[in-house]
């Protein structure tokens, strides 16, 4: 089979880590990769929003099988243009993804479909907002959390201390625009309380596999404090999220989603992702992303036994039924640690030698993410650059292995939590 990988992260160098394993694969081509993927195939350079480039390069390189990365394309409707164009795909249409791509859309979505989520209510009207707000705050005596409707690369969510952090952040979003049109709408729910998980499953629109739970840390700091990133470690299987944990999120959540979309004619074909936050009253479901997560697929890969390309090529063709009961995950754990540039996440660097990756421990992978080669030699280019991902018999060992290969990594003004999956077990 000839793949073509679309996207260029840590989720992407996972992805064509993992590919590259099967046995069925004869080429894999990333677009637009990175140094990590083109250790194991070969990278295209070219646009993944422009969704004719990509059609382009996928008939010229006789392509069997597309699979989509990140959230942008897969909402510009990437999928759509290639199904039409007679290409296998590995990711949602564009309707589908709405999921993501419209936090107003889920949101009504779960309400229509009985998914237990926080409660909400959503706006295009600055001044409505704001007088919700207000009652919100008065009837509930909590501030609600502020949310963007759209898609803003995880940091359109806004979790305000007090009634004038929400009105401040409510102006940056509606009359600023800080967030462009992603802020047209917005949402206004009710702030949760808990710990969190994601539940992340394979999908043909009709049959559900779910994968090993995970957990993120979002935020950038040891102890969970600073500001929301896009993730600064993950670690898998959680001990909060057991076996029957999943199974109610698939009864819960999961299936009737994939059910629902179906029903209104939007067959979701890919990974769905559940973000979810367990509170007293049971868990909520607080997000959808309709791809996998990152750096959720960092651990969640390395512990799959199966042949991947077997599970996206029965999922492109509506027959996962087939192979679901064939699908085997280690009984191993793994963690991942991001390794981060000075001033991530409001900022990042770009050139900055990297070196130790040579001679890591056994079980370690380094996932490259914002790396770029200058001359010969690896450079920093981002905010997240790498992702030191290992596996082990338990967390613990995971986790030590994991910090063990940290230790050796350096490059110029690097930051990491030295708290992910720590006390775990
Ligand atoms: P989202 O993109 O909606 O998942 O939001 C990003 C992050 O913001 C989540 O992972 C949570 O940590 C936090 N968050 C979002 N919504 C809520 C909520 N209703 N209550 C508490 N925390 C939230
Ligand atoms: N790690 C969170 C995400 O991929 O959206």
């Amino acid at each position: 089979m000839k793949v073509l990988l679309i996207g260029s992260g840590g989720r992407e160098h996972s992805l064509a880590w993992k590919i590259a394993q099967s046995p069925q694969l004869t080429q894999l081509y990333t677009l637009p990769g990175n140094p990590g993927t083109a250790v194991v195939g070969i990278n295209v350079e070219a646009n993944p929003e422009n969704l004719q480039s990509v059609v382009e390069q996928a008939r010229k390189l006789n392509i069997d099988l597309v699979v989509i990365g990140p959230e942008g394309p897969l909402a510009a409707g990437l999928g759509d243009v290639l199904r039409e164009a007679g290409v296998a795909v590995y990711g949602p249409s564009q309707k589908a993804a709405q999921l993501e791509s419209s936090k107003a859309f889920a949101k009504d979505f779960m309400l229509r479909h009985d998914i237990p989520t926080a409660k909400y209510q959503a706006f295009t009207d600055f001044e409505s907002a704001l007088s919700y707000i207000r009652q919100f705050a008065f009837d509930e005596g909590t501030i609600p959390v502020i949310k963007a409707s759209g898609l803003a690369a995880g940091k359109g969510v806004i979790l305000p201390e007090t009634t004038q952090e929400a009105e401040i952040a409510l102006k940056k979003i509606m009359i600023e625009k800080s967030f462009g049109k992603a802020g047209s709408e917005v949402i206004i729910e009710e702030r949760l309380v808990g710990p969190e998980v994601s539940i992340l499953a394979f999908t043909d629109g009709k049959t559900i596999v779910p994968m090993p739970p995970a957990q993120d840390h979002k935020r950038l700091l040891d102890g969970d404090l600073g500001p929301n990133t896009g993730g600064m470690g993950v670690f898998s299987p959680s001990p909060i999220a057991p076996p029957e944990f999943v199974d109610w999120v698939v009864k819960h959540v999961l299936q009737p989603t994939i059910d629902g979309l179906r029903a209104e004619s939007m067959a979701f074909i890919g990974t769905i992702y559940a973000g979810l936050i367990l509170t007293e009253n049971g868990p909520k479901n607080l997000e959808f992303n309709c791809r996998f997560g990152d750096p959720e697929t960092q651990v969640i890969l390395p512990l799959l036994d199966s042949d991947i390309l077997e599970i996206f090529l029965a999922c492109a063709q509506a027959r996962l039924a087939d192979v679901s009961k064939s699908i085997r995950w280690k009984d191993s754990a793994a963690v991942c640690v991001v390794l981060a540039s000075k001033n991530y996440p409001n900022s990042s660097t770009m050139g900055h030698a990297i070196s130790g990756l040579e001679n890591l421990p056994e079980g370690v992978v380094p996932f490259h993410a914002g790396t770029a080669s200058q001359n010969g030699s690896l450079v920093t280019n981002g905010g997240r650059v790498l992702g030191i991902s290992s596996t082990g018999s338990t967390l613990s060992v995971a986790r030590g292995l994991a910090y063990q290969a940290v230790g050796k990594v350096k490059f110029e003004g690097m930051q990491y939590r030295q708290d992910i999956a720590k006390g775990i077990s």
